[in-house]
């Protein structure tokens, strides 16, 4: 595994947005105004809500199935916090944070292949829970490196420029959720 001291990563010497990033605004603004939570405060509050589901996916010791569909949970909304970060959170800021977000998504990629493998399995066992613990770990590690190495960066952005970055993310992740609602199907 690559070992990057994230406190040794340069420091850009001015804040402005990348000039290489177009956040499809078109799309994003079609039907709400700008209005709404910042970027960051949108996926501190995903890194709270994973936080808070793996605490009760581990307080809840009941039968095999009940912790398998409890996991798939856990893992759906890691997913959706993955497509966000990489389709527009990450773009945002990779050329002129190149190291970082390319170690980031190293960690996304370490942390979906756990998800996936969790995904996958028939009947939950021992394994599975080893498993939902070591996953539990990283995307703490992972949320916390954010929250204290990108995000003051991202925070010290223009305003506006935060704004639009954050109706990006709603719309992405309105997207995404309609379509899971989706292939899920009607209620019965
Ligand atoms: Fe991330
Ligand atoms: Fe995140």
């Amino acid at each position: 595994m690559p070992q990057l001291r994230l406190s040794a990563t340069p420091r850009p010497t001015t804040l402005r947005p990348d000039p290489t990033f177009r956040m499809d605004l078109d799309s994003a603004l079609n039907d709400k105004p700008a209005e709404g939570a910042t970027a960051t405060e949108m996926l501190r509050a995903d890194h709270r809500q994973m936080k808070q589901l793996f605490a009760e996916f581990s307080k809840d010791k009941g039968e095999p199935l009940v912790r398998k569909v409890a996991a798939r949970a856990v893992c759906m909304q890691i997913e959706l916090h993955d497509t966000l970060e990489r389709k527009v959170f990450y773009p945002a800021f990779r050329e002129r944070e190149r190291q970082m977000i390319d170690w980031f998504l190293h960690e996304h990629d370490e942390v979906m292949r756990i998800v996936l493998d969790i995904r996958d399995r028939e009947e939950w066992n021992d394994e599975c829970d080893a498993a939902m613990a070591r996953l539990s770990t990283l995307v703490e590690r992972h949320a916390r490196e954010e929250e204290d190495e990108l995000f003051p960066i991202v925070d010290r952005m223009g305003e506006t420029w935060l704004r639009d970055l954050g109706i990006a993310i709603v719309k992405q992740k309105e997207a995404l959720t309609r379509s899971t609602k989706a292939l899920e199907g009607p209620a019965t």
